[in-house]
């Protein structure tokens, strides 16, 4: 059996900071918590990214809630990616409970009820502050990675793209974008031809069927105006506690496509407005994304190249990023590579497969002589967790079991009621849930086509006059040459017009 002061020593000396830090709980020997070993993550390390795993009920959630309050407590901004609807409670101080009290009596920390500035932002047509970019924004690359395009086709986006910056059209939503590709092969073929080259319709066809398939796990929702202003993920409030800014995405789960979209979106706009942070001793903005496995998941290799590129660069910018999974593995390994931090609740060890996990996962912690990693691995109880952090030099602290501390706002929920009133009181709603849509590519597009139809009509009732004086004075030799067909017939006999056409059709008959 190991001395308990000798633990305690090794715990406070691999744990010790000089900055400021967060507490996570207390280190634990032989199963039970030294008290006062504390387990302290220097803010300085925070952007450094991290990993939150464990079997299901073992406390990770909870774990993401104590990082986030302690954090915003510091002043630092956070933003929470809840899947499964279970963080609202943070807006609402803990009632207490006799466990919570023992919990943190052997931590040797005073447990104290507290709430917090709550922000929540929604995808949807939920409740909340509605996050929405445009196309613009996103720009050809990431578009084309988003939709999982073949070379040929993103360089269709990217001249797509061109023409309309060329010609003022701004691509605001998804309509605007489909304009353009049907626009690029129908009215505007020739146009664009002349100027950029030719577009195949096969390819322009192939774009269009990607964008519906985004459209229909939800994409129009997210894409259009008003476009969310990333600075206004860090607000601080009156008493200097930073914003808990949740986004509750309880209907995404079965929509992966549009969560890593979304990500990637959000990501890649942080990495483009944030200034490159010195050495500021503290993050700008930590990210939790609790069941990050969805992200992953149906991701090409095109997005998760993207993705671990920019949680690579993100870091520069001060802005930390924790993943919260079931299984390490989850997690692709070029990003595992780069995490700081991390906790690793308990495994459950069912079957073969399991424990061949259990000790691939144990591999990768740091020896410790306090520990034989893979049975504390399975032996955890909830709320502990193995801890493996980075000191303020950068050097793996050593391997910590820990008795978490409990979150001090509400374990569960908040009430509809109480949902309401914190929406009231948000200045955010105000800013960006008015529907606006302005005049953009898809409308400009419509009047550019009315307008060659009209000045098309305009020549042909000239010609007609003509031809009809010249064979009034006999003159006229009859000369009817096969004319090519107009745009007003473009559109008519164009696919698109015929099956909706059929579609009406169809309803009527009904
Ligand atoms: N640090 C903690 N302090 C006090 N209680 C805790 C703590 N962590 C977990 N618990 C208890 O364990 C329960 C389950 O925790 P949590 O919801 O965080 O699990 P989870 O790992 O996220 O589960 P799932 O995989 O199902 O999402 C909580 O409702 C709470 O009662
Ligand atoms: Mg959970």
């Amino acid at each position: 059996m190991a001395d308990t002061q000798v633990f305690f020593d090794h715990i406070n000396d691999g744990y010790k900071t000089k900055g400021d830090a967060i507490t996570l709980g207390a280190g634990m020997l032989d199963g039970e918590a030294v008290t006062n070993a504390l387990v302290r993550i220097p803010l300085k390390t925070l952007n450094r990214h991290g990993l939150i795993a464990g079997a299901t009920g073992t406390g990770k959630t909870k774990t993401l809630q104590v990082l986030a309050e302690n954090l915003s407590e510091k002043g630092i901004p956070v933003l929470l990616m809840d899947m499964k609807g279970d963080l609202s409670g943070i807006a609402q101080p803990s009632p207490g409970h006799p466990k919570i009290d023992e919990r943190h009596a052997k931590i040797g920390i005073p447990f104290e009820p507290k709430k917090f500035p709550v922000e929540i932002l929604t995808l949807s047509k939920q409740n909340g502050v509605r996050l929405r970019a445009t196309v613009s924004e996103f720009g050809p690359v990431l578009i084309s990675r988003i939709l999982g395009v073949s070379e040929t086709q993103a360089g269709i986006i990217s001249i797509l793209f061109k023409y309309c910056d060329d010609n003022k059209l701004p691509l605001l939503d998804l309509k605007d974008f489909k304009k353009i590709l049907q626009y690029a092969t129908e009215e505007g073929k020739a146009e664009i031809a002349r100027e950029y080259g030719r577009i195949s319709p096969a390819s322009s066809g192939a774009i269009l069927r990607k964008i519906v398939e985004l459209e229909q796990q939800g994409g129009d929702l997210f894409f259009g105006e008003k476009s969310f202003d990333t600075d206004d993920l860090l607000r601080v409030d009156e008493n200097g506690m930073g914003y808990i800014n949740i986004v509750r995405l309880t209907d995404i789960q079965d929509r992966p496509k549009l969560f890593s979209t979304f990500m990637l979106c959000l990501l890649a706009e942080v990495y483009s407005t944030f200034p490159e942070q010195g050495d500021s001793g503290r993050p700008e903005l930590v990210i939790f994304i609790d069941e990050a496995h969805l992200i992953f998941k149906e991701a090409s290799d095109a997005l998760l190249d993207q993705i671990e590129s920019i949680v690579k660069l993100i870091r520069s910018k001060g802005v930390g990023l924790y993943f919260v999974t079931q299984n390490p593995t989850d997690v692709p390994d070029a990003v595992l590579s780069q995490l700081g931090l991390k906790i690793q609740h308990a495994l459950r060890a069912f079957t073969a497969r399991d424990r061949k996990a259990i000790k691939l996962t144990a591999e990768n912690y740091p020896i410790s002589e306090y520990y034989k990693t893979d049975e504390v691995l399975t032996s955890l109880g909830i709320g502990e967790a193995l801890v493996s952090a980075l000191n303020e030099k950068g050097i793996p602290t050593p391997l910590a079991a820990t008795l978490l501390r409990a979150p001090m706002s509400r374990m569960d929920v908040l009430e509809d009621d109480e949902i309401k009133d914190l929406l009231g009181e948000s200045k955010l709603i105000k800013k960006y849930n008015e529907e606006l849509d302005r005049e953009s590519a898809y409308e400009l597009l419509n009047k550019k086509i009315e307008t060659a139809n009209k000045e098309e009509a305009k020549e042909k009732a000239l010609k007609e006059q003509k031809e009809a004086q010249r064979s009034s004075t006999g003159r006229s030799r009859t000369t009817t040459r096969r004319r090519g067909k107009s745009s007003l017939e473009k559109v008519l006999t164009s696919p698109t017009v015929i099956r909706s056409v059929l579609g009406i059709l169809t309803k009527m008959l009904k």
